[in-house]
Order: C-alpha cells, then structure tokens, then sequence
C-alpha cells in the first residue's frame, strides 16, 4: 500500500499539471480550422486528445497527445510534435494548415517551427486524431489508410502504443525525452537493428546499453518476461522478410491502457494503468537487474544473477586476463581452456537456459532443422555457434554465430539452448 502510493506520488510529480480547461472541437483538423492554446482535438472513441501543453514545472509549449481519459490525473504525453523546437509563448500559436497543405505550428511571430512533410498533395487535406493515438493527415474523402499522407506512428517517440510497429526501412525506433518533463530528444534510443538477425537494441549515444535479445517465436528472448501475464493482454507481431522488418503488439482487451516507454533514464518499460490506484504499474522494466547491461561479462561469459560475482565464465572457458577479471574488470571476456584449431576435429557443446548473445554478425535460415544447422556450422571453421531460430513449434529454423559470443546470460524458465564449437578433446568430458 505504501509502495503504491509513494509510486503514484512519484508519477504524479513529474507527469502532472494542473488540469488545464481545455475546449473540444472533434476528432479533425480540416483546412479551415485551426487549433489554439486551449483547444483540443479528440479521438471519436474518447481514447486520446491532442493540444498545447507544458510538461509540469515547464514553461516550454509543445503540441501533444495525451491518454483524454486519465488527464485529470496524470497527463501522459505519448507523442509530441516540435520536440525540438519547444514554443516560449504558446498564447498566439496556432496549429494549421499550410496553403500547400502541410499541417503545421506557428509561433507568435507566424514562423512554421513545426510541420508534417508530405509527399503528395491532395486537394482537401485533413488531419484526424485516431482512437489508436494515431494523428493522420489524409485526403478527407479517402478512409484507406494505405493512402494516408502522413502519420505520427510513422516517426519516433519515446512510446508505443498498441498497433505502432518498430521497424527498420523507413526507420521507426524509440527515442526518449531528456528528462520527465522535457520532450527533447536524449541520447537513449530503441532501434529494431537489422544486422544480422533483427533484435533490439538501446544505445545511449552510439554505445549499446540493453540488447532485447532476437525473436524466438515466442518472446523476444530478453529479460525475464512474465509471459502468462502477457499473453493475456497482448498479442505480438513480428514480421521479418524480404520487404520488411517490424514489431507491434495489439490488446486482447481494448479497455486496457498500456505502452511501451524507453524512459529518459534509458530503460525500457511496460506501463499498465491501473484505475484502482490511478496510476502507471510499470510490470517489466529493463534493465531488471546488473546482468541485463549489455556485455557486462565480455565474450564468452555469463551473466548469472544468483551468483557471486554475477560474471563467470562458460563451462570450459577461462578468464582470458585472470587478474583482471579477479579485480571484477570482466570486459575482456573469456577464452576457450582449449584453443580452437581447424585442422583438428571440432564437436558443438549444448549450453542450455541462456539468453542468445548479440545477433549482430550471425545468420539464419527459416527452414532447416536443427540437424542441418549442425552440419552447415560444422563445415565452416568460422562458425561458432548454431542455435534453434524459433522455438514456437518445436524447433525450427537455425541461427548461426560467426566471431566471439557476447552477451550470455542464464535465464531461467525463458532461456534456450545454444550449440557452441569445441575442440574435441572437451568430449571425454560428456561422455561419462
Ligand atoms: C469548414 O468547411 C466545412 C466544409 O466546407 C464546413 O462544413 C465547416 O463549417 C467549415 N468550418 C469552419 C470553422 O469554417
Ligand atoms: C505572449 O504573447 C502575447 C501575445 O502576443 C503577449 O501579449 C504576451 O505578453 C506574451 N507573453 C510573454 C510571456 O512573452
Ligand atoms: C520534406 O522531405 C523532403 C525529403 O525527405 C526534404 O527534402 C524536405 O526538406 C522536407 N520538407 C520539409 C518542409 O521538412
Ligand atoms: C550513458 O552514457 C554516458 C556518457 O557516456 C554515461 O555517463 C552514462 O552513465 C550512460 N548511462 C547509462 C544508463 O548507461
Ligand atoms: C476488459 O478489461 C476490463 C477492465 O479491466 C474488464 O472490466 C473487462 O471485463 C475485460 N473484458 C474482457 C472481455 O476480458
Ligand atoms: C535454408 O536451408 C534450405 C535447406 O538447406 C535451403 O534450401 C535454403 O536455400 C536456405 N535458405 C537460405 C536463405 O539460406
Ligand atoms: C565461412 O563463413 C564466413 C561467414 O559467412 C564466410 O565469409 C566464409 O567465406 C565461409 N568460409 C567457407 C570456407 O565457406
């Protein structure tokens, strides 16, 4: 009970203003209307609104949209417009439409700091508010959202929302507010990282911090994720093929409030509102503990939570600087006992319940069977490593790794198997 309530203070002080009284036109903007401080635009569901706001204790103006139903208790801002450009007086701001058919924001001195980009013009532009969070500008007479113009899920924020797809090609990725209460963009970002096999990764700047490990067909194997849970109030989405690579989740219950955030701190988490205690259940935050930071034990090692130091090396690894890695410096990682030579016989050792490590320089086929994923690694020296691709229906399909094998983990319960080259002398081992 304490805990609830110091967490919904906590919300509150950061995400809350004074309730402003705000004057609703309807879902749209069309060309002959505009939207000022004080007006808002809301979803024909009622699901969200959008309008002029200032992040609590700010005085920078934004345009925004915001859950309508909660605002009186915690107004959460899922996407804004000019993060970069924050208006110092929005009294005579206004949201428009551009004679060339660009929705955009004005200053008081009539400059556009704002607008969408639009490939094409059409001649009655409108912009509607969906129910989904989703701001469209689209032909007014043309519903078919294949010919949408323009769409906010098209652009990063710091959060998705069910039905906005992470994906690469025209690139849709997270990018967090630079603190609670201002919305310019911080160095933490979420990309969905096509190299190699897909899997998303937080970097804060260019380093990797959090490496949400590759689609298993079940979950994307990370942290632990309490599965049941979820799978009772989303279904996940992840398309990976030629033409495209995404991911999305939907609500089995559209009643329920719930996003994806990467957080100002850069963590990754999944709000659920909850209306008992009004406010936010974060129920999986990343990093959950030490051993989801991203290559906290170097190649070769593993990370166990339970275990004192966290870092060890696998079985039939050793420190590759002993001293080093005494002193609680694991970056450098660790080496097989046995090195590896090519002209002599290789076996794959199984290390069960891990985390696959980073993805980055590996390959994959959809189809084979985890027989010939042995035989195709076993061919090529340089292959060191195969695991199962998707593990939804059995095993299915291959993931081969090629260099040094970073960022294992023990999970227990979620975690799967991995097939790491040996020199065969380690095989009297698992014999007996
Ligand atoms: C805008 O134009 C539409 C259609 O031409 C019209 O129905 C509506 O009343 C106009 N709204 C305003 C505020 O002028
Ligand atoms: C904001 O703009 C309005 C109208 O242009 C002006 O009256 C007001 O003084 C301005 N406020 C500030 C704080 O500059
Ligand atoms: C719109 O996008 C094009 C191409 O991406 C770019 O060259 C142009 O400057 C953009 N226009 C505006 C107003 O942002
Ligand atoms: C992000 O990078 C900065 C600068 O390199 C560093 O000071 C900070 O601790 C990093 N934060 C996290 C959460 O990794
Ligand atoms: C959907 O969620 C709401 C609120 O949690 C609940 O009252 C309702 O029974 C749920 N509906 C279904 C079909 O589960
Ligand atoms: C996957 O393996 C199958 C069977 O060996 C092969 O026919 C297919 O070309 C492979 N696909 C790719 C993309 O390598
Ligand atoms: C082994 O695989 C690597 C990476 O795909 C490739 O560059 C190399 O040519 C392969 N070697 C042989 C002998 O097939």
């Amino acid at each position: 009970m304490m805990k609830s309530r110091f967490f919904l203070l906590f919300l509150m002080s950061f995400y809350s203003s004074i309730p402003k009284i705000f004057t609703t036109t309807t879902d749209v903007i069309a060309t002959n209307q505009s939207i000022i401080d004080g007006e808002t635009v809301v979803s024909s569901g009622g699901s969200f609104e959008m309008g002029f706001f200032n992040p609590s204790g700010s005085k920078k103006g934004y345009i925004g949209i915001w859950y309508k139903q909660i605002r009186t208790h915690v107004q959460t801002v899922v996407w804004v417009a000019n993060r970069e450009k924050p208006l110092t007086n929005t009294s005579s701001a206004v949201l428009k439409f551009t004679k060339s058919g660009m929705l955009a924001l004005f200053n008081d001195k009539n400059e556009i700091i704002w607008s969408t980009n639009t490939s094409r013009s059409v001649e009655n532009p409108v912009a509607l508010l969906l129910d989904s969070g989703n701001l469209v500008v689209k032909d007014a007479n043309d519903g078919n959202p294949d010919n949408f113009l323009w769409q906010s899920f098209d652009f990063a924020t710091d959060t998705q929302l069910p039905g906005k797809k992470l994906r690469t090609g025209h690139e849709v990725y997270l990018s967090a507010w630079k603190s609670d209460n201002d919305p310019t963009p911080a160095e933490f970002t979420l990309h969905f990282d096509p190299t190699g096999y897909p899997q998303g990764l937080v970097r804060n700047g260019t380093k990797v911090s959090i490496r949400v490990g590759p689609w298993n067909g079940l979950w994307r194997c990370g942290g632990p994720a309490p599965q049941q849970i979820q799978s009772r109030i989303f279904t996940f989405q992840f398309v990976f093929n030629k033409e495209e690579v995404y991911y999305s989740f939907s609500l089995i219950n559209s009643s329920v409030l719930t996003r994806l955030v990467l957080t100002s701190g850069g963590s990754i988490q999944r709000l659920t509102w909850v209306d008992k205690t009004k406010s936010w259940y974060p129920y999986i935050n990343i990093p959950l503990d030490p051993c989801d930071r991203y290559g906290l034990c170097g190649a070769y090692g593993s990370c166990v939570m339970d275990s004192s130091p966290f870092c060890g090396c696998l079985d039939n690894f050793v420190a590759k600087h002993p001293k080093q890695w005494e002193k609680g410096d694991w970056s450098e990682g660790c080496v097989r006992k046995t090195p590896l030579d090519c002209n002599k016989e290789h076996v794959f050792v199984k290390y069960s319940g891990v985390k696959l490590p980073d993805t980055k320089s590996s390959q994959y086929n959809k189809t084979m069977t985890l027989e010939g994923c042995r035989q195709v690694c076993s061919r090529n020296c340089s292959c060191t490593a195969y695991s199962s691709l998707d593990i939804s229906k059995g095993d299915k399909g291959c993931l081969f790794w090629f260099g040094e094998l970073i960022d294992i983990r023990k999970i227990a319960g979620t975690g799967q198997d991995i097939y790491i080259r040996m020199d065969s002398s380690v095989l009297g081992k698992y014999l007996c």
